[in-house]
């Protein structure tokens, strides 16, 4: 069953936390937080299924121990300053993929700005059919819901926004040179460090919405990998020697998503180009771009204001809008 932490288990989570010296009684909790013992003990149960360490004794009552790095939504909205990105947290121990249930509830009628973000992730979407791979505390897999109102052929501008907003992020908290790689990755060094899935809702001429799902490799370590990944991937903490928070890195993320997003919103891809341009892993290189069945080879020159990439190819310019990239 997907469960995500109520209000009282993230209270006493809060009292527990500012009383780490001492045991607090049942009777002292019920007191302060007003909740009726057995809320109490159905919320320490489903604390320690989160992998807090809840020591109990008989007479004395309950003391934490040890508290794992989790992405609380109470701890997200406290250190949130977006308007519209993070307006709802939802915040999962395990889920099959954050995306699948970004796309129910916006169905459903979910406000822009859900953040859903999970520990886990059994069944991690990837593009292309792909699965993503996503085990317990080791990256950042969270899924945000969208509701642009552009067109529905702009919309995969968003992804390489939030890859730009994906790799400055990296570069402020880890010092690394990430970069985008058109349309939908995130680099350090040529192997991918993070991905972004866009799924759409939308009918002709318009977009329902978004759900833009965003997968960062953060505190692996070579062997956390499986085998037929190794090659290809990395993680920030592989890259930098440091171990960074997912917290702070999904509140950087957040924080310039949000204003890319707005002016995106407003005034589409072209604000963003310089910036998109600069931080471009492709930009000046000899590529080959498949899309659908078609194959083009070429310089990659420019990244044009509707997000496709320009190649220089022997017969001439062309604009590719989605594909699989290469580096020759
Ligand atoms: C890619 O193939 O590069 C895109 C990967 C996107 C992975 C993220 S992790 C959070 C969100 N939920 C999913 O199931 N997929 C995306």
């Amino acid at each position: 069953m997907i469960r995500t932490l109520k209000t009282a288990e993230e209270e006493l989570l809060a009292l527990l936390q500012k009383n780490r010296r001492s045991f607090l009684s049942t009777k002292q909790i019920s007191n302060k937080l007003g909740l009726h013992p057995y809320v109490i003990y159905q919320a320490i149960r489903e604390l320690r299924r989160w992998d807090f360490k809840i020591e109990s004794e008989k007479g004395k009552g309950y003391r934490l121990t040890q508290a794992p790095e989790f992405l609380l939504p109470g701890e997200i909205k406290k250190k949130l300053k977006t308007k519209v990105l993070g307006r709802e947290v939802l915040s999962y121990r395990t889920i099959g993929s954050t995306n699948a249930l970004g796309f129910r509830l916006a169905e459903g009628g979910a406000p822009e700005g859900t953040l859903i973000v999970a520990d886990e992730q059994t069944k991690g979407r990837g593009r292309m059919g792909r699965s993503w791979y996503s085990p317990p505390k080791l990256g950042l897999w969270m899924s945000l819901i969208l509701r642009p109102e552009v067109p529905p052929f702009s919309a995969p501008g968003l992804s390489i926004c939030a890859g730009l907003a994906l790799a400055r992020a990296i570069r402020d908290l880890s010092g690394v040179d990430a970069r985008i790689k058109w349309p939908n990755d995130c680099l350090i060094d040529g192997r991918k460090v993070g991905g972004i899935l866009l799924e759409l809702s939308a009918e002709l001429d318009r977009t329902n919405f978004v759900i833009a799902g965003i997968g960062v490799n953060v505190s692996h370590q070579a062997g956390d990998f499986p085998k037929r990944l190794s090659a290809k991937v990395t993680s920030i903490r592989m890259e930098s020697g440091k171990e960074i928070s997912r917290m702070a890195l999904l509140i950087s993320f957040l924080k310039r998503f949000e204003a890319i997003y707005l002016n995106f919103k407003k005034n589409g891809l072209a604000p963003q180009r310089r910036l998109i341009k600069k931080f471009s892993s492709l930009l000046g290189k000899q590529v080959a771009v498949k899309f659908g069945k078609e194959r083009i080879e070429g310089l990659a020159q420019d990244i044009d204001d509707n997000g496709s990439l320009v190649i220089k190819t022997k017969k001439g310019q062309r604009a590719v809008r989605a594909g699989e990239v290469a580096v020759l």
